[in-house]
């Protein structure tokens, strides 16, 4: 049968109805890849996925959250929705709305969106709104101008769109035959941990798996509020889809911590640099800065022994790699050889690098 989107697939998990005319782009049904080369890399006996939610639609699993938040927006009559975005859901808000036929309004922190972002938030014509300010400040000016304008807010505070992404938490359930021990992902505003850990936790009442997996919540660094117990004023990292200081779902994340048995820590931007360089020469797949954040958390974590070895673990690469190609160009030492057309050189070239 032919893959129509995830809230066709799950139309009764889901606040849908028969009348519901569904947006959707054939988001959901991404892979659930088993790292050959990495567990052995590192010595160690364990059982490693990678969610690759980068192959979306948009790129992202933005996608998930915007089919179901772009298909409520329409039934309820809206003709205009707005976000705040860190660049992936402003990509996503934009090309649903596009599909939808309403209008779309982002709001970006003023260079410091990655560019296939842009990119994609501007061909989708999207009204774009760039505020000398942080995501932060942006999430700030959503909620208080969705009060005076006319306009559906869809950031993760809007419920359907964790709705549609715990659907992600539904398919790794499927395809494994139960949930892994362990799912790890980059926390930002917090919504996608959320979101997962209500699918699992449906799909665990439903005994449709024996156990729930322990949330590990991966940040980075310089916008850690979960690792360092109070919000972040002024945050900062290379992963700026995560250059998040005042998460939005920061309470239901707590809870989730504990609920699940999971924990939080942060890295280094080299540390997440490096991990997605690692992902990318040695899997190849190829995520983006921030998504790399979940490889250097469950790394750390296998081999220090807190993920013991003979476990499960499922990290959520959450966009991909060509949103933002400056920073993957930039970590690069290796330049394109300028040649000639000419057989002996390209020859020589091939010798050279063999
Ligand atoms: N990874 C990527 C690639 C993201 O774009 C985001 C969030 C996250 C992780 C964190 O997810 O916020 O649910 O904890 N990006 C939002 C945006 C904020 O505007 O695109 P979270």
């Amino acid at each position: 049968m032919r893959y129509t989107g995830l809230i066709e697939r799950y139309k009764d998990r889901l606040p849908v109805n028969s009348n519901t005319n569904i947006i959707s782009l054939g988001e959901g049904n991404t892979p659930l890849i088993k790292l050959n080369n990495i567990p052995k890399d590192i010595g160690k006996d364990v059982d490693m996925y990678i969610k690759y939610e980068g192959l979306n639609p948009t790129g992202s699993f933005k996608d998930r959250g915007m089919t179901m938040a772009v298909t409520k927006a329409v039934e309820e009559g809206s003709k205009a929705i707005i976000c705040a975005s860190t660049g992936n859901t402003s990509a996503a808000a934009a090309a649903y709305a596009a599909r939808a036929g309403i209008k779309a309004f982002v709001i970006i922190p003023e260079g410091k969106i990655a560019l296939g972002k842009l990119a994609q938030a501007m061909i989708h014509g999207a009204v774009i709104l760039q505020i000398k300010g942080n995501f932060d400040d942006g999430m700030r000016m959503v909620k208080e101008v969705a009060d005076h304008a006319p306009v559906s807010i869809v950031n993760s505070i809007n419920l359907f769109r964790l709705q549609g992404q715990k659907t992600a938490a539904f398919e790794i359930v499927e395809e494994l035959g139960d949930a892994p021990d362990y799912h790890c992902l980059p926390v930002g505003n917090a919504g996608n941990i959320s979101a997962h850990w209500i699918g699992y936790s449906e799909y665990f009442k439903e005994g449709k798996s024996s156990k729930t997996p322990k949330m590990v919540g991966y940040q980075a660094a310089g916008a850690a509020p979960f690792v360092t117990g109070h919000m972040v004023d002024n945050p900062e990292t290379v992963a700026t889809a995560i250059r998040i200081g005042h998460p939005q779902s920061h309470h239901l994340a707590l809870q989730i911590e504990k609920m699940s048995g999971g924990w939080f820590d942060s890295f280094s931007d080299e540390d997440i640099l490096k991990a997605q360089k690692f992902l990318t020469e040695r899997e190849g797949i190829f995520c983006e800065p921030a998504s790399a954040t979940s490889v250097a958390g469950a790394l750390q974590d296998i081999q220090s022994g807190k993920i013991p070895e003979g476990s499960s673990v499922v990290c959520t690469l959450t966009g991909h790699g060509l949103k933002d190609p400056d920073t993957a160009i930039g970590q690069c030492d290796v330049k394109p050889i300028l040649v000639n057309p000419d057989l002996n050189e390209v020859k020589q070239a091939i010798l050279d690098n063999m």
